[in-house]
């Protein structure tokens, strides 16, 4: 039987202890998120990959705020049980701590968020210990970050040189002492993200990132065949609903051509007395 109680942070840390997955998906609006809740996931991400997958955009840099506190308002609508994690943008917290605690405010007070995420390691430690001590809890985000791609040169794997890879368990130690309640793992070799997960006690929640971590996420467009722009190595295709949902509108489009739609019980009836006058 699936649970109804409120998936928490602290079920997070319990997930962990009990060694049971942590399930996340992204939604970017109330229809999907009813969907996705009501599917039992553990977590949605109001990811800033809406850049990319609502606003047909290259890379995630275009999002603004407003533009996440639209959509995490629309998806809190239809959550119920599932904890919900708004994506804080590019370039609302980089520039000081102030920024981020007051942008993390607004997914929280104005989105209806239970948490914000944010990119970076070491370098955004005073930037979580300040949101965190604003009582607002942040999952971390290190590996590939998008936020970073004109650094980083594009979607890469990262952390294949020790250099590399050692900045990277350092940075999840980092995020865990500043007091992260999570910590995403994108595009990192899978024995690499297996060392981080037994290193810090903060869940990891992999995307590309392997087996071993302690939940996984996809981008749910991804994970229903809806988005083909580009499709990383690491998603698995559930479902091709972008074949299904273009059979259905080219049965709707031969149905309205030749009369076929709308049948009379789709149709509103009107009072004989009345339509006599109309005549
Ligand atoms: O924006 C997003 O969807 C994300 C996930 C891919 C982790 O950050």
């Amino acid at each position: 039987m699936m649970n109804k109680d409120k998936f928490t942070t602290q079920s997070f840390f319990d997930a962990k202890q009990t060694g049971k997955k942590i399930t996340m998906l992204t939604a970017y609006d109330y229809s999907m998120a009813q969907i996705v809740d009501d599917s039992g996931i553990d977590s949605i991400l109001v990811g800033d990959s809406l850049g990319m997958v609502m606003q047909g955009n290259k890379s995630t840099l275009k999002v603004t705020m407003e533009d996440m506190v639209y959509h995490s308002r629309c998806v809190s609508r239809g959550v119920h049980r599932a904890l919900i994690v708004a994506d804080l943008p590019f370039l609302s917290y980089q520039v000081n701590s102030e920024d981020a605690i007051r942008n993390a405010g607004r997914l929280i007070q104005e989105g209806s968020a239970d948490a914000v995420k944010l990119e970076g390691g070491q370098r955004m430690v005073q930037t979580v210990q300040a949101v965190v001590n604003a009582q607002i809890p942040v999952m971390g985000h290190i590996g590939l970050t998008p936020q970073s791609i004109n650094i980083m040169g594009g979607f890469k794997v990262q952390g294949k040189e020790t250099a590399a890879a050692q900045k990277l368990i350092d940075d999840a130690m980092a995020l865990e002492q500043a007091g992260v309640f999570s910590i995403v793992l994108e595009a990192v070799p899978e024995k690499l993200a297996q060392i981080i997960t037994e290193r810090v006690k903060v869940p990891t929640i992999g995307i590309g990132a392997g087996r071993y971590c302690d939940g996984q996420i996809l981008v749910v467009n991804d994970v229903l065949g809806m988005y083909s722009d580009f499709t990383p190595k690491f998603v698995k295709k559930y479902a091709d609903l972008k074949t299904s949902i273009t059979k259905a509108l080219n049965n709707y489009a031969t149905e309205v051509q030749n009369g076929q739609f709308p049948e009379k019980k789709h149709t509103f009836k009107i009072d004989e007395t009345v339509l006599e006058k109309l005549y």
